[in-house]
């Protein structure tokens, strides 16, 4: 008993230290090595900077320092040439190991900062600024008297080189002001690369001098189907509304788009490089290339634009004209983007066109290729040796893979169903960029477990040896912006979700809990840089609740400074809304919408409550049960749960409300019916939390609890039931579209924690 008082109580302590340690450094990408220290180093205006014996390298890093401490006091810091109390000392180091490499000494009496190349300088002042009150982002601040940064000494490094972040500017064209506040985040986060989808059916996003229509032509659009979704949603949520200073008037039509002039590019290219962000251009081919055969109808086989089976038809790589006019434009890539690498895209080509084309016949004989992957594969491989000739490294999306791949490409992998594919290729000896869809697909819609499933990403795929995994560079999250037509959007898919990512590739040690105390430091930060991130979750309840004599809602506020705003009569709260009691008492149905503000007005998710009076369910006597549940499977695509045709093709029986490991291998599309008994221990209102990729129907005793039905990326929906301790019948309806599957059942009772459903609690008949 002694005893496990006294372990109770170190626990106690252990946890507290790491809290008060986590607000006193709450530092993300979490620093390698850091030793607490007692006491602070005071910035005053007083303050003197010591620069590196030779500044001349230096001379930004200095600058974004300067200009920092200039934003907190008003001044920018004299500088002196000793070292001594009272001093802040930048020192080069050049027996450091690694280019990003940097230590921090913080003392009551000195700052020292060493590293071995200005990159090392620039993660330094960034750790130094996440020490610093969040205050000094305010523009207006200016006025402090003192900064404390709390002593300490660190040694850092990242263990990945490749921390990325992408941005697609086709489908919703973002301005020069936002991806500089883009790459102001990554640098503020030590992300390294910023890697820009240039291109695509949607929009052509970069001027080239020598194609010219490319951009007055192929860099705008009428509205298309994906605009009229993004419209009709902003109904509710103004964010998804098009942003007007994208749209102009030519011609009596409606134009949205725009795009990058060279002189532009080249400014956040000098943007970036300042912050340490390398930029590195996609121009997408031979797929996806829609905005570019409108304008010059001779790069596809036969002329024809449009949609093929699947994607848009591609151009032509059976033609010379089609490699003379690729050439031209990465001519001129090649010498705007000063980066090594040029990605070619080279995803979802639909070869029908390739394969009815008796050119592209005479040119597969020629070249002794057998199939169009091949076809494709020579298109790349004639591409890389130009981007070579030009001191480039080709990246490609993993479907450079088929067809046979050339040792130097660089693989990105996307494809969650292909799990092979960056094993073959670092085997093969290419490097490899992760990226796959779940989770680092940051265009599906963050959920309350976005933030766990990116923490928890593992950058090296199964089935490597130590050797093969140093083929893997990094990995980098995709902003894939069909639906995302407005920058607050925009911050709300990837904000604080990147934080998750770049924690794991510097850091790559797990500090879950730790990470989300220091998460929760950073949103004032965020505020006053003007984040729209998405807030964290609320939580202390679900979207479907009953009640049976009366209902208590009481929200659970992660952030104390948070306000939640609710309304009863349909409206989206807005800031005017009446602000949610501590305990809001429910004795008739009712539907509550409400929303989480933070201090600077920031609206997080708006949940909808429903609440219904029932009566507990009553439960059903169940003769010899057997453990675990009946799976039917069904064969075909079907679009969702509710449309799972009535034959199955087999039939199989399985512990839980789960998908035995290899049904619809290899990406397939399929359905599935899971349904028997479940048991429950107590008479209680119970909560279902069902988290699917794609879709999915929970039902008891033959009623809707939970509907999360549609292809949708992985994302948790929850209901409520009122049940009476015993058996109840079970049914859950699952759809998968193809491309890899998430099905997870979790449950609280009476408010309890969230939990998944336990195998013991499932029957069938026999
Ligand atoms: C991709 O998502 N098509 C690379």
């Amino acid at each position: 008993m002694r005893k496990l008082f006294w372990l109770a109580g170190a626990l106690c302590v252990s946890l507290q230290v790491t809290f008060a340690q986590s607000q006193r450094y709450p530092i993300i990408p979490y620093p390698q090595e850091l030793q607490a220290k007692p006491g602070v180093f005071a910035i005053t205006p007083a303050t003197k900077l010591v620069l590196p014996e030779d500044p001349s390298p230096f001379v930004t890093e200095t600058e974004q320092l300067q200009l920092l401490l200039t934003q907190a006091l008003g001044k920018p810091l004299p500088t002196v040439a000793k070292a001594s109390k009272g001093t802040i000392v930048m020192r080069q180091n050049p027996a450091l190991a690694g280019e990003e490499d940097y230590t921090l000494d913080v003392s009551t009496g000195q700052i020292l900062m060493t590293a071995k190349t200005p990159t090392g300088f620039f993660r330094a002042i960034q750790t130094l600024r996440q020490l610093m009150p969040p205050s000094i982002e305010d523009a207006r601040a200016a006025d402090l008297k003192l900064i404390s940064i709390p002593a300490m000494q660190l040694k850092d490094h990242p263990v990945y080189g490749w921390r990325g972040m992408h941005l697609d500017v086709s489908r919703h064209f973002f301005s020069v002001n936002y991806l500089k506040k883009f790459i102001d985040l990554l640098a503020l986060y030590k992300m390294n690369k910023l890697h820009l989808h240039l291109t695509d059916d949607q929009g052509w996003r970069i001027e080239i001098k020598k194609y010219p229509l490319l951009t007055s032509q192929g860099a705008w659009r009428e509205f298309n189907n994906q605009d009229s979704v993004c419209m009709q949603k902003a109904v509710d949520n103004p964010d998804m509304a098009i942003d007007t200073a994208h749209i102009i008037h030519k011609d009596g039509k409606t134009l949205y788009g725009g795009f990058y002039t060279q002189e532009q590019m080249k400014d956040i290219i000098r943007y970036a490089a300042a912050r340490h962000v390398e930029i590195i251009p996609e121009i997408d081919m031979p797929g996806h290339m829609m905005a570019a055969i409108r304008a010059y109808p001779f790069l596809a086989c036969s002329g024809e634009i449009g949609w093929g089976k699947s994607f848009s038809t591609p151009i032509c790589p059976c033609n010379e004209s089609t490699f003379a006019f690729a050439e031209d434009i990465f001519t001129e890539i090649a010498a705007l983007f000063p980066s090594k690498y040029i990605h070619l895209g080279a995803d979802e080509v639909e070869k029908t066109s390739w394969a009815a084309s008796p050119l592209c016949a005479e040119v597969m004989k020629a070249n002794n290729l057998k199939t169009v992957e091949e076809l494709q594969s020579y298109f790349v491989k004639r591409m890389e040796k130009f981007f070579n000739s030009k001191g480039k490294t080709l990246i490609g999306w993993d479907e450079i893979l088929e067809g046979g791949i050339s040792p130097t490409a660089v693989l990105m992998y996307w494809r969650s169903w292909v799990p092979d594919a960056p094993v073959k290729a670092a085997q093969h000896g290419n490097q490899v960029i992760m990226t796959p869809g779940n989770p680092l697909y940051f265009d599906g819609t963050p959920d309350r477990n976005a933030i766990y499933n990116v923490y928890h990403f593992q950058p090296i795929p199964k089935g490597l040896t130590a050797g093969e995994a140093k083929h893997i560079m990094g990995a980098q999250a995709n902003i894939w912006t069909e639906y995302i037509p407005s920058e607050k959007r925009a911050d709300y898919m990837f904000m604080p979700r990147m934080t998750a990512l770049a924690e794991v590739l510097w850091t790559n040690r797990n500090h879950y809990d730790d990470y989300l105390q220091r998460l929760n430091e950073q949103y004032k930060r965020l505020d006053l840089l003007g984040v729209h991130y998405r807030l964290p979750d609320l939580d202390g309840f679900t979207e479907d609740n009953v009640f049976v004599d009366k209902g208590v809602l009481d929200v659970k506020k992660p952030l104390t400074d948070m306000t939640i705003r609710y309304t009863t009569n349909g409206t989206i709260p807005d800031e005017h809304a009446k602000a949610l009691p501590a305990h809001y008492t429910i004795t008739s149905p009712e539907t509550i919408k409400l929303a989480a503000f933070s201090p600077a007005g920031n609206r997080g998710d708006i949940y909808t409550l429903r609440y219904r009076k029932e009566a507990y369910r009553k439960a059903t006597v169940v003769k010899d049960a057997r453990p675990g549940l009946k799976l039917d499977y069904y064969n075909g695509v079907f679009k969702s749960a509710a449309k799972i045709k009535e034959q199955s093709d087999s039939s199989m029986r399985v512990n839980n409300a789960i998908i035995p490991e290899g049904m619809g291998k290899g990406g397939g599309a399929f359905g599935a019916r899971i349904q028997g008994y479940i048991n429950v221990p107590v008479t209680g209102i119970y909560s279902f939390y069902l988290t699917v990729d794609d879709g999915g129907i929970l039902y008891i005793d033959d009623q809707e609890v939970v509907n999360n039905d549609g292809w949708h990326a992985p994302f948790q929906k929850s209901g409520q039931v009122a049940l009476e301790k015993g058996w109840h019948p079970v049914k859950l309806a699952f759809v998968e579209g193809g491309g890899g599957y998430t099905l997870k059942l979790e449950y609280s009772v009476n408010g309890s924690k969230l939990q998944p459903v336990p195998d013991s609690w499932f029957g069938a008949g026999r």
